[in-house]
């Protein structure tokens, strides 16, 4: 028996020349072992692309499309208002095809900042767009392009608000996004939303234009 088990057990070989074979030749060993590592790799790697390729993929999200978490233990998981705590953090979302279980993070454009807040607290103009006080925005900040990453105090002020740290630019999601502080030149996009006793569903496109003046 070759001491290389796993060797072995990977080739899976019915063959006992050649598992014979193998084990004596550690040159062989050696080839075989590099091409079941190449070939999971490229596999991986092509699932991967596949996913990104898919159409409609990068297409902006559409009506009734589901929100889906973009990142952490529950990444791709339908997000639904009681997942979220009231007051934040945000979380970051990609939408997603229900029709056709695409996800739409062919384009960055795509990611979402989601957040639930005290429906008491919004705006009208928000709380129109808003589903059981759930608000979505473009997660790109329209200043030059960097993602928003930060759910920091507001400068001067008492509640949390979304950052760019980038230069700084802070953007109040109860009064539509709309610029407190620092060099953006504009709101950022709503995605409006609905929650029917079910997940949070997009109700229409996104108001405005997303990403970065310059962005397409
Ligand atoms: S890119 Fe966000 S503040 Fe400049």
């Amino acid at each position: 028996m070759c001491k290389s088990d796993q060797l072995t057990s990977s080739i899976k070989s019915t063959d006992a020349e050649f598992a014979t074979a193998v084990c004596h030749d550690p040159t062989r060993r050696a080839v075989i072992l590099t091409a079941l590592v190449a070939g999971t790799c490229l596999a991986s790697s092509r699932s991967s692309i596949a996913e990104e390729d898919l159409p409609g993929s990068n297409e902006r999200p559409q009506k009734a499309d589901v929100l889906v978490f973009s990142e952490g233990e529950h990444a791709g998981e339908v997000i639904k208002p009681q997942d979220l705590k009231t007051g934040g953090p945000p979380a970051r979302a990609w939408p997603k095809d229900p029709n056709t279980s695409v996800v739409r993070k062919g384009s960055r454009l795509n990611e979402i900042l989601v957040v639930k807040l005290d429906p008491a607290e919004l705006d009208e103009e928000t709380r129109a767009r808003a589903a059981g006080g759930v608000v979505a925005y473009s997660a790109i900040c329209v200043h030059t392009g960097c993602p928003i990453t930060a759910w920091v105090k507001a400068a001067g002020g008492d509640k949390d608000v979304f950052k760019c740290v980038c230069h700084n630019s802070e953007y109040d999601p109860r009064q539509s996004a709309q610029v407190i502080f620092g060099p953006a030149p504009r709101r950022l996009p709503a995605l409006p939303l609905v929650a029917e006793d079910g997940p949070l569903t997009v109700a229409a496109t996104f108001i405005g234009k997303v990403g970065a003046q310059q962005a397409r």
